[in-house]
């Protein structure tokens, strides 16, 4: 796969953003739901933050990622493809319902796969790698003010996900991610303390 030629090249200068800045940055990133489903993301919003995802570190510049957003009708769409796979999976008939309007929850549900690798090694690679671009992709909505949702593909679902997204077969999906103007802030929570092992000597 060649380099993708959309991105500008990237000037090297010395960085001047202080520590705390990334810092409130990254806790201010949450998990959040409450969006407005009717309001749309400003032109070029997806495209910034695909963007981003971009510059995430991949072993053997594979970049791995795949994205498809799903906006509009799109969303009832791929709701009913979800719905529909979970039933043939036999998931409880509650679930299944709860599922044929789970996208329209926000205005864009951004689909974020993982391209497999040539050897099992090289797979997980790329999913390490995706969900790097992910984290690329949450903070730059942060900065934007959007409230963003990172939610698992449902068990038994993949394949079909992948097949609505057009991706390759063989696509993992890493990432369904709700977008949205928030209708509120997210309330605070608390994180545990990094555990670190110091190994000297
Ligand atoms: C790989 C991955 C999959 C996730 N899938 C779900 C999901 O399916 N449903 C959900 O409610 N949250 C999901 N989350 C979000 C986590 O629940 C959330 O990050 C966690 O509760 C911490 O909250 P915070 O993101 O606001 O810090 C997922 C997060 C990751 C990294």
């Amino acid at each position: 796969m060649g380099r993708p030629q959309l991105c500008p090249p990237q000037k090297l200068k010395r960085f001047t953003m202080k520590f705390e800045e990334l810092r409130d940055l990254v806790r201010a990133r949450r998990t959040d739901m409450m969006v407005d489903k009717d309001r749309a993301l400003d032109d070029g919003v997806i495209e910034k933050l695909c963007e981003l995802a971009m510059w995430a570190p991949n072993h053997k510049l594979t970049y791995p990622w795949m994205f498809a957003a799903v906006t509009n009708d799109a969303r009832e769409r791929l709701s009913n493809c979800v719905a529909d796979a979970m039933a043939r999976e036999g998931d409880k008939p509650e679930r299944v319902a709860k599922a044929r309007t789970k996208f329209q929850r926000a205005p864009v549900i951004l689909i974020v796969g993982t391209e497999q690798g040539d050897t099992p090694l090289r797979t997980e690679e790329n999913r390490d790698a995706v969900s790097a671009g992910i984290q690329n992709i949450l903070l730059g909505a942060t900065t934007l003010g959007l409230a963003s949702f990172w939610s698992s593909c449902p068990k038994g679902v993949n394949d079909d996900v992948a097949k609505f997204c057009e991706f390759k077969p063989g696509t993992h999906i890493t990432a369904m991610i709700y977008l949205g103007y928030p209708e509120r802030l997210a309330p605070a929570i608390e994180r545990p303390p990094a555990k670190i092992k110091n190994i000297t000597g």
